[in-house]
């Protein structure tokens, strides 16, 4: 079975549930706590392994390369200053086996046309594709999950959970049945972002998928769908006449950082574990909390 290497991190969606703040700035780089989204998600996808990291840019996105890059000033400044703490975090933000690609989707179409733009630098390889604003809290990252699993099998793989059955049309829906001989969970149907009364099931897909390079060939051909975008689920729908697609359960919390209320969550929960601040802010939820009769 061929390793997966490379991940896609698709990064040029417009971002417009946060706007003002998403107006110069991508969503991505939003902070939880002290590190923004995409590290999170760069960092998940160097546990799994690998080792090309290809994201899909739009405009605004510059400062998602500046983070990636080598920031000599500031490295500088902190060793001058003797801060070898910040300094080490600084500098290892990608270890040096691991390469950056930027490539550009100069018109935002669509998460399947983003991907589609990844192709040059995909080849013929499987690849891993993570939504950062999926933020994805876990023991074991769930695309090492997912990596595992298709080491076993070499199929396409999404990850799912249980959603609201009334949040259906925020979400790619699935069908998922138990293989009879393998007892791996198959996915029948998938449709994306289907009205409550249409969706197949409450399980949704969240920002995390390991595709064979064949999917680019479907990409080519889908449609604009949903939302008049070119929609990955639509062209993962097209690959079910031929190949197997699996959906994993994976163990971990998930906050939809695409929505404000998710991003708060996020923020409020990795700030109470946070090794420096998390004691504190604790002590302050406690205070506010009485202050504001909430408890
Ligand atoms: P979303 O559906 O969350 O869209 O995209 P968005 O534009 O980022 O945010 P809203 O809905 O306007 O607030 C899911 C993922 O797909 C990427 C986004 O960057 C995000 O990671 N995406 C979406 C692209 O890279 N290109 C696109 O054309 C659309």
């Amino acid at each position: 079975m061929k390793k997966i290497k490379k991940a896609v991190f698709p990064v040029a969606g417009l971002g417009t549930r946060f706007l003002p703040a998403t107006k110069a700035n991508p969503k991505e780089m939003l902070p939880i706590v002290d590190k923004p989204l995409i590290q999170y998600a760069v960092e998940e996808a160097v546990d799994a392994g690998c080792t090309e990291l290809v994201f899909i840019t739009g405009r605004n996105k510059r400062s998602i390369e500046d983070h990636f890059d080598k920031a000599y000033e500031l490295e500088t400044e902190l060793s001058y200053k003797n801060k070898v703490e910040l300094l080490e975090h600084v500098q290892k933000i990608i270890p040096d086996n691991v390469t950056c690609i930027y490539i550009r989707q100069t018109e935002a179409l669509g998460l399947g046309h983003a991907v589609l733009c990844a192709q040059a630098a995909i080849d013929n390889e499987p690849f891993a594709v993570i939504l950062a604003d999926d933020l994805i809290d876990a023991s074991k990252g769930a695309i090492t999950q997912m990596v595992e699993l298709y080491q076993q099998t070499g199929s396409n793989i999404i990850a799912v959970e249980q959603i609201d059955p009334e949040d259906t049309a925020s979400y790619g829906i699935v069908d998922v049945y138990a293989d009879a001989v393998s007892g791996l969970n198959r996915v029948r149907n998938i449709v994306e972002k289907p009205q409550p009364q249409d969706a197949p099931s409450n399980l949704g897909v969240v920002g995390r998928y390991i595709l064979n390079p064949t999917i680019f060939n479907l990409l080519r051909t889908t449609p604009r769908g949903a939302g008049g975008e070119i929609q990955l689920t639509d062209a993962i729908a097209a690959s079910l006449l031929h190949e197997t697609l699996l959906a994993c359960y994976f163990d971990g919390t998930r906050y939809d950082c695409g929505s404000k209320l998710g991003y708060l969550h996020a923020n409020l929960v990795y700030g109470l574990n946070h090794p420096q601040v998390g004691a504190d802010f604790k002590e302050i939820i406690r205070q506010t909390a009485a202050k504001l009769n909430l408890i």
